[in-house]
């Protein structure tokens, strides 16, 4: 592992643990060869400049470098003032490696532009604190969020959600362009930085590990990882090519692992410096991982067994604080996959005459609206309240969550 990103979710960590709250802490590049000091910055204690840890850092465990660093910092004198310093620089193998800290994203703009002169006062109540429902939302502001498939559909909506709700958002899509699109219509909505695209395919260990190491420079670590990115190809067993079935297998359920894995990893390192801290993966899982699908057998049958890996994984990964919940949303009717006026499944179905006496769009969207107690579609807010309960509840771990409207009840 490169070591700029080994020492980015520990320091982090570090600052949650100080502080209680969400930090981000931005890998410098520009500052990173040779060990002298980057400009401006001021290596005494107290003053508004870098903390240096100069002493040897042990870079093949985590828990032992966490150790290290934080006596570092208790040794450095910022500890006692109640301060965080707004540069840290580590020392290693004869590199220095600098970043910049901040409550926020905006801050670390700030400290870019030279605004920032002085360390950071550690805010009295932490910002992230539950509120017991009476605001929900504030439960994500500033904490670092991942949203795989986010450039559209429930993604799309999730991403809406959580950066409303003052969360920083990775944007991570196979569609770099729809990525890059919503997070800079976000940064301009909101005037600061707070949505990053990332480029990613999550069926592709590689991309999927980049995915991460961009998170732990651009932030120090993650507090949310929603592993959204899905497809459906609905067909009859008795005619589905296989190659399609395994596709679907690979995105919806493979992915899913190969996104727990990388991003649980940075969230263990997270939790090394942090062990007081919780982080949440969530999956957008289906109702058709609680119900079985007519004619979409390899679809429930990922979403089924994406349930039996959310319990597995949350019985493994609670011993790093690392809850593991899926949500279980009804159909999105307004979303691209059902109302995509050429290829949605509502064009689709009537094309098909899959609705008996159905002759228009509203004929079928009628049909399968019937079909929900509640008499309508899942929608965004739906499901973002689901995530945000998820968060907030810190005693639950391994559940599936149906967000149906009645059409699914659990037993
Ligand atoms: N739409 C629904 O009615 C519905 C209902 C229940 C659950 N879901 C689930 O919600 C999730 C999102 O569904 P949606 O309907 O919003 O989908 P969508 O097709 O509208 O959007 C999916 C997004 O994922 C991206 N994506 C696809 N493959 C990817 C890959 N390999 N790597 C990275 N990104 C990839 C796409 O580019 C797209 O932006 C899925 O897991 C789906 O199973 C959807």
């Amino acid at each position: 592992m490169k070591p700029e990103v080994f020492f980015a979710p520990l320091v982090r960590g570090m600052f949650i643990e100080k502080t209680g709250g969400p930090w981000t802490v931005a890998y410098e590049s520009g500052a990173l060869a040779g060990t002298g000091a980057p400009a401006g910055a001021d290596a005494t204690a107290g003053a508004g400049g870098a903390t240096d840890f100069t002493a040897g850092i042990d870079t093949s465990n985590e828990k032992i470098a966490a150790g290290q660093l934080s006596s570092a910092f208790a040794a450095s004198g910022f500890a006692g003032e109640n301060k965080i310093p707004l540069r840290v620089k580590i020392t290693s193998g004869g590199n220095g490696y600098v970043y910049l800290t901040a409550p926020d994203y905006a801050g670390i703009d700030c400290i870019r532009k030279g605004r920032q002169k002085t360390a950071w006062d550690i805010p009295e109540k932490s910002p992230g604190t539950a509120d017991f429902g009476a605001s929900r939302a504030a439960v994500v502001k500033n904490r670092a969020a991942l949203i795989t498939g986010g450039a559209q559909g429930f993604g799309e909506e999730i991403v809406r959600g959580l950066a409303a709700a003052g969360a920083l958002v990775f944007i991570a899509d196979l569609n770099k362009t729809g990525a890059e699109k919503l997070a800079a219509a976000l940064n301009r909505e909101y005037g600061r930085t707070l949505a990053f695209p990332v480029e990613v395919n999550v069926a592709d260990e590689t991309s999927v590990q980049n995915m991460a190491e961009t998170i732990a420079l651009t932030t120090g670590g993650l507090d949310l990882c929603v592993s959204n990115a899905g497809v459906l190809r609905a067909a009859s067993i008795l005619e589905q090519d296989i190659g399609s079935f395994r596709f679907v297998t690979d995105i919806n359920y493979t992915a899913f692992a190969i996104v727990t894995k990388h991003c649980g990893l940075l969230m263990k390192a997270q939790h090394a410096a942090a062990p007081s801290w919780a982080a949440d993966i969530i999956q957008i899982n289906s109702k058709s991982g609680l119900d079985g699908s007519n004619k979409n057998g390899s679809y429930a049958g990922s979403k089924f067994g994406s349930i039996g890996l959310v319990q597995s994984f949350a019985k493994e990964l609670v011993e790093y604080s690392i809850k593991v919940n899926a949500v279980c949303p009804g159909n999105f009717f307004d979303g691209p996959l059902w109302s995509d006026p050429e290829k949605g499944l509502f064009v689709q179905y009537l094309n098909a005459g899959k609705v008996p006496g159905a002759k228009t769009i509203a004929d079928v969207k009628a049909f399968y609206e019937s079909k929900v107690p509640m008499g309508r579609g899942c929608t965004g807010p739906d499901v973002i309240r689901a995530v945000l309960y998820l968060v907030e509840q810190l005693y639950e771990t391994g559940q599936a969550l149906p967000v149906t409207g009645g059409q699914v009840m659990l037993s």
